[in-house]
């Protein structure tokens, strides 16, 4: 067993720094796994994919990746970070769309800017907009996304610098009226000063790209392997029976992040390439494995999917003692997280390995056994 322990190693090489995302997986980890456990051209699937670690590593390695995933967001995300796109191409994009901002800005501050402006600096409309974002900054984000959704290019351009747009309200220090903003609890922070979207795009975007070029440069000596990222839910699979020679995934936690809420700033300027407005996103957001969101109704019953774990009853009945509730919310994740294992098992190959990855604090397990 080679150490696994990888404190202090970079894990934002290649694409894996491209964008904030809570509860990323260790590069490392999954490096290892394919190492180990899967041969190049051989196909391993995520069945959560989350923002695309898998993937990344999966092609940097040769192996075919196919991920899974219900959050149009992460999809995106995780696409942009496996797909391989020449920097050239890039900077042509970026050079169009910020040029035609700045043309846009500059007609805005004139005393009667045309109307076409004014329309393509009008931010969509959302609950509490001005709470979150300053009118300078809606109105330049509402200009840039128009650009990026209008201006020719390929999709995999595009969907770069979506994600370049993206990072700009996701990010530690968000353009958004807000801190901490990755996490899905977020902090009203107003800034002293509207922050410079255009300048902090750019920022973005150079160091995105040579993030990019590194990956490009990773991917040129292995054989070309695919790499698909499709909506899906893990609880169902899209995928047939026995195609797959590994499983890498980390699971969502119980009740421990709310991924509609941490993107919910980010949603509504990006409609156009995640073909869903905010109230349909969040609509949604009852089926995230981990939620806890959506009205379980009645006490607390023992399931009977849980009958034949032991375990899993005696911790919910515990749990019940206290908080019925927590009690209901545990037995939904226990019975989505069943019904996923048994799907992974039908997708993989006989004799071939999944693993698993969940973050467990250290504190909690010095009091248990480690082995279950
Ligand atoms: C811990 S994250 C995965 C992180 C990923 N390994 C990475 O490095 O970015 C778990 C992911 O599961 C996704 N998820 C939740 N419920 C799902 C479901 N029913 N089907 C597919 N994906 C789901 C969440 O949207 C989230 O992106």
């Amino acid at each position: 067993m080679p150490d696994l322990n990888f404190d202090g190693h970079n894990t934002l090489y290649a694409t894996h720094g491209l964008h904030a995302f809570a509860a990323k997986c260790p590069p490392q980890l999954v490096k290892y796994g394919l190492r180990y456990y899967s041969k190049p051209g051989e196909i391993v699937l995520d069945p959560m994919i989350g923002s695309g670690t898998t993937l990344v590593e999966a092609r940097i390695m040769g192996r075919h990746g196919i991920g899974y995933e219900i959050d149009p967001l992460a999809r995106l995300i995780a696409q942009v970070k496996c797909r391989v796109v020449e920097e050239l191409c890039l900077w042509n994009a970026y050079e169009t769309v910020v040029r035609q901002c700045l043309q846009d800005l500059a007609a805005l501050h004139h005393q009667d800017p045309p109307q076409e402006v004014r329309d393509r600096a009008t931010p969509p409309e959302f609950h509490n907009l001005d709470y979150w974002f300053s009118p300078e900054v809606s109105a330049t984000l509402a200009i840039l996304s128009h650009h990026i959704a209008e201006t020719p290019m390929s999709n995999a351009v595009r969907d770069f610098l979506w994600i370049t747009f993206s990072s700009l309200i996701l990010a530690k220090k968000s353009v958004a009226n807000a801190r901490d903003i990755t996490h899905s609890r977020h902090h009203h922070w107003q800034h002293p000063h509207p922050p410079n979207v255009l300048e902090k795009f750019k920022t973005r975007f150079e160091r995105m790209s040579k993030q990019m070029a590194e990956f490009a440069e990773l991917c040129r000596n292995v054989p070309v392997a695919r790499a698909e990222v499709k909506p899906g839910d893990a609880r169902h699979l899209p995928q047939e029976d026995e195609t797959v020679d590994l499983i890498f995934t980390s699971p969502p936690y119980a009740t421990a992040l709310d991924y509609s809420r941490a993107h919910f700033l980010a949603v509504p300027w990006m409609q156009p390439v995640l073909g869903v407005n905010l109230e349909e996103y969040r609509s949604n957001a009852p089926i995230y494995i981990g939620s806890e969101r959506g009205c379980i109704a009645g006490d607390f019953t023992l399931s009977d999917k849980l009958t034949s774990f032991d375990l899993a009853g005696s911790i919910l009945c515990q749990l019940n003692q206290q908080s019925s509730h927590h009690a209901k919310l545990i037995q939904r994740y226990f019975i989505d997280m069943y019904q996923v294992l048994s799907e992974m098992e039908r997708a993989l190959k006989k004799q071939k390995l999944m693993l698993l990855l969940w973050c467990v604090h250290p504190s909690h397990l010095k009091s248990r056994d480690t082995n279950s």
